[in-house]
């Protein structure tokens, strides 16, 4: 098929529920991708944060080659010697007192099983989420989301979800009440705009849950596995959630989640209260240990925090050339940085001069690159970056802009 042949066939056949760009890719490696012309572009959205160990890492690449010709499927009814490879390592990695885990196969299940835990262990219905928070999209997982452009449609939702303003510990103790599960929050909001809290909320929302005897979740799925400077966000406060939810970037690209709780908490389900067909399956699992041994050999997240460091303070000092940057955050490789307007041009012109780059709402320009990004590319990106800033901003000041 032709260019626009497979174009069409996405258009005619998929469904029409991802905002598409033009190009059709078709290889990658490490922080690279190229499409079908063989134009290359450094990949600053990871695949939407799931590239942590880069593209078609050669040591998950052999590891999937060879379990793909050992065993690809076992159901989590029969044992599978490379499932239990990965619990140990997982729990190796893992703050101290999370040590069981389950194992799904994306971010909005890992959220799924974390408030069916919590109810469980509970017997409380209520959970506690931030404005501005994504969970992801399926039932329950929206319920905790909070942007109406995902909710509305398919209203009513799964109830006794309240959302309070995110950083205020004290709007969160007004919303506990004696039916009160669990909080759940991601320690830095992602899709919400790269936000990271303020010191000691984390810490705070620590304490109210021992206070009032309620779970603390953390939905890691963005930021964990190394992504800030950390293998989770939540040791940059040494905060420890009592159920973590894991998923994007832990098998190397290939689809996963976990679920990680206190043993107790995980116990209190019983056999067949919840389960998933391909949860942990050997292929999966095989390229999840591969993985984990690249975070931890190639000393990523430490990489992660050097490099996005420089990358930060970079994009910095391009805030102080233009005027239309209002600010930089983030920690790690998980970068936001806030524009005066819509970011929509900038995606597409850094696009065509061979940058990727993600948004996250309306006017955050987001940065979720592999963690083995070099520094060389890095310094592609900011040149892209500031000649398509300068463009637009250029092109703002005479109002020819199209957004
Ligand atoms: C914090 C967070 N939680 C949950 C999800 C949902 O993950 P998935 O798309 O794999 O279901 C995402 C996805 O971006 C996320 O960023």
């Amino acid at each position: 098929m032709n260019e626009q042949e497979i174009m069409n066939v996405e258009e005619k056949l998929m469904a029409n529920v991802y905002a598409k760009k033009p190009i059709i890719i078709t290889k990658g490696k490490g922080a690279l991708v190229w499409d079908i012309h063989d134009k290359e572009y450094i990949d600053c959205t990871g695949s939407y944060g799931v590239c942590v160990v880069g593209h078609s890492h050669p040591k998950v690449v052999e590891a999937i080659k060879k379990q793909a010709e050992t065993l690809i499927s076992c159901h989590g009814s029969f044992y599978s010697d490379v499932r239990s490879e990965l619990l140990q390592k997982i729990i190796q990695i893992t703050p101290k007192g999370l040590d069981k885990v389950f194992l799904a196969n994306s971010g909005a299940e890992t959220v799924e099983c974390a408030i069916k835990l919590a109810r469980k262990f509970s017997g409380k219905p209520e959970i506690v989420a931030m404005m501005g928070a994504f969970h992801g999209k399926t039932m329950g997982a929206l319920s905790a989301t909070w942007d109406k452009k995902y909710r509305d449609p398919f209203k009513p939702l799964v109830p006794e979800f309240k959302h309070v303003p995110p950083d205020n510990l004290e709007r969160v103790r007004e919303a506990i009440t004696e039916k009160t599960a669990a909080i759940l929050v991601e320690p830095i909001r992602g899709e919400g705009g790269i936000r990271v809290p303020p010191n000691g909320f984390l810490q705070g929302l620590r304490e109210i849950c021992n206070e009032k005897n309620i779970l603390l979740i953390f939905d890691e799925v963005q930021t964990g596995f190394g992504r800030t400077g950390k293998i989770f966000a939540c040791e940059h406060w040494n905060v420890i959630p009592d159920i973590i939810c894991l998923a994007k970037s832990v098998a190397g690209g290939l689809p996963i989640g976990m679920t990680i709780a206190r043993e107790d908490i995980m116990s209190s389900f019983k056999v067949g209260e919840h389960s998933s067909t391909f949860s942990g399956s050997p292929l999966v699992c095989a390229a999840a240990c591969a993985a984990i041994d690249v975070l931890v050999n190639e000393k990523l997240p430490e990489r992660a925090a050097t490099l996005g460091e420089y990358f930060k303070e970079k994009l910095q000092d391009l805030q102080t050339r233009y005027r239309i940057i209002k600010e930089v955050r983030g920690l790690g490789l998980m970068i936001g940085v806030e524009l005066r307007f819509d970011v929509l041009n900038i995606l597409i012109k850094s696009m065509n001069k061979g940058a990727l780059i993600l948004d996250a709402g309306r006017n955050v320009l987001r940065f979720l690159p592999p963690l083995v990004i070099k520094k060389e590319q890095i310094d592609k990106v900011l040149v892209v970056l500031d000649s398509v800033i300068e463009e637009e901003e250029n092109a703002r000041l005479c109002g020819s802009s199209s957004n």
